[in-house]
């Protein structure tokens, strides 16, 4: 029954009507992507410990808080000690893998503390902490720098797969090039990395042929990892101008879940985030999105002091009491839709295990 809904495999007229579908297709689509789910990824959660290292942006992109011309905040970078000890505050609690994320930047002192900070996790965790890592297009020599010293995964989201969109989202120059972030993509995946990408959802100009196409982009590229999430409108940013023509929230949301649960079923055994950005449109977002196809959380356990600078996007939500309560809080969320916390695993992409045949921990 599911399977004609779903007209399996998957077209890309299908996946656009799939992209527009409401009520019972809708609802029988999430269904399909459930089971898909459990029967490959199962109902355990992975945490990452996410680390916003810095708000300092080479890049200028239309969409986002921290772009380069924006004065409106102030410019922060955690020293190297604090992210230690971050590190150290995630492992002791059971996170079993961490997030480096950070604005773009390719100055050599930058790349040396990313390289300290991945060698010294390792070290203090007997090598047992995962690490992903979001900083943006970086040289071949770096990527290949910050594997070697045990970056075990990568994201860097392609943002839109449509070369047409990514031109009216960025400046026309070398730093913000549509083919170069492709090839980046590329060179991530030849050095070893767990390689992940996503898109944003619900953006200006975006239509749901756009969306189709990006699953599909997805899937070709055989990605390990996918982070996507709606778009925000920040309004210290030029794509602010552009609001009145976004979905309403509850149209942006269920469009979110919709990619959410399309991934899934196109590419059954990766890691899929539920990502944080998607709580600014329902409270109730994250679990929402694991219950359909995600399998990733990435809390966030940058030092609060510093959090309010790190806006790519605006009224976003805030632990209400520690970090620990937060945990707490996830843990009773999760088990109202029968998943659990997969405490003290790195929880690597099976796609990436299958693929690769390494022996990684699991
Ligand atoms: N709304 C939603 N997501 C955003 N990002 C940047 N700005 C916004 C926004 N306004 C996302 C981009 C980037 C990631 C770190 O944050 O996809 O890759």
């Amino acid at each position: 029954m599911i399977e004609t809904i779903l007209n399996y495999p998957l077209s890309r007229d299908r996946l656009i009507d799939l992209l527009s579908s409401s009520g019972e297709e809708e609802k029988a689509l999430f269904n399909y992507s459930t089971a898909t789910k459990l029967k490959n990824v199962g109902n355990e959660v992975y945490l990452r410990g996410l680390i916003e290292l810095s708000n300092i942006c080479d890049k200028d992109c239309f969409y986002c808080g921290i772009r380069k011309s924006n004065n409106n905040i102030t410019r922060f970078t955690l020293k190297y000690e604090e992210v230690i000890e971050s590190v150290k505050y995630a492992y002791e609690k059971g996170y079993g893998s961490i997030v480096i994320q950070s604005g773009e930047r390719s100055s050599r002192s930058f790349s040396d503390k990313i390289d300290k900070i991945i060698r010294e996790s390792k070290k203090i965790t007997n090598n047992n902490i995962g690490i992903t890592l979001s900083c943006g297009e970086q040289s071949e020599e770096t990527y290949l720098r910050w594997f070697e010293s045990g970056a075990d995964r990568y994201l860097l989201r392609i943002e839109t797969s449509s070369e047409e969109l990514y031109k009216k989202l960025h400046p026309k120059d070398t730093l913000h090039n549509y083919t170069n972030r492709r090839n980046a993509l590329e060179l991530l995946r030849k050095t070893g990395y767990q390689l992940g990408t996503g898109v944003m959802i619900g953006l200006p100009f975006q239509t749901t042929e756009m969306l189709a196409d990006d699953l599909i982009f997805m899937r070709d590229l055989n990605i390990d990892m996918c982070g996507m999430g709606p778009y925000i409108e920040h309004t210290k940013t030029p794509l602010y101008k552009f609001r009145e023509q976004l979905p309403i929230t509850t149209v942006r949301l269920s469009l979110a879940l919709k990619m959410i649960s399309l991934s899934r079923i196109l590419m059954p055994n990766i890691n899929i985030a539920a990502t944080t950005v998607l709580k600014v449109l329902d409270q109730k977002a994250t679990e929402k999105a694991i219950a359909i196809g995600a399998n990733v959380i990435m809390p966030n356990i940058t030092p609060l002091f510093y959090r309010k600078e790190y806006l790519l996007y605006e009224n976003r939500s805030e632990p209400l009491f520690s970090f620990e309560d937060e945990l707490a809080l996830l843990e009773k969320r999760l088990e109202t839709i029968s998943h659990r916390i997969g405490y003290n695993k790195q929880g690597n992409s099976k796609h990436y295990t299958k693929n690769w045949s390494r022996c990684i921990p699991e």
